[in-house]
């Protein structure tokens, strides 16, 4: 039998261990909750992404405020392209892309062009 070699990891990969382990208190009963309840099991959420926010700004140079998290890259490129040109559209009303770019670029793209970029 031939066996397979999974060539993808840029678009999903396994979770590592620890990253699971990390995880998994958060994903139990008991233990899980929204960051933006104000109720103890939110708070801890809060807490936790907190830290995480605080780990990965210091990893990069960057400022705690500055990273936000998502749930994948097209949530991504939406924020990042629509907020980008509406925070920015008094300095002009243009966005260059092109036909290479993934689907959720070229979506986007085109959804600004309603808002008359
Ligand atoms: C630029 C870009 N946007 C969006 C996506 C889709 O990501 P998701 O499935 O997490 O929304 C990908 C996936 O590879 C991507 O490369």
């Amino acid at each position: 039998m031939q066996s397979r070699i999974y060539l993808d990891h840029a678009a999903t990969t396994p979770i590592r261990t620890e990253v699971k382990a990390a995880m998994e208190p958060f994903l139990e009963r008991g233990g899980f909750g929204n960051p933006s309840s104000l109720h103890s099991e939110g708070q801890r959420a809060k807490r936790a992404l907190d830290e995480a926010r605080a780990i990965v700004a210091e990893s990069i140079g960057a400022e705690f405020s500055e990273i936000n998290f998502n749930s994948g890259g097209t949530e991504a490129d939406n924020a990042a392209l629509v907020g980008v040109m509406l925070a920015n559209r008094r300095r002009g009303e243009h966005l260059i892309t092109s036909q290479i770019e993934h689907e959720a670029v070229l979506h986007t793209a085109q959804f600004v062009e309603t808002l008359g970029f």
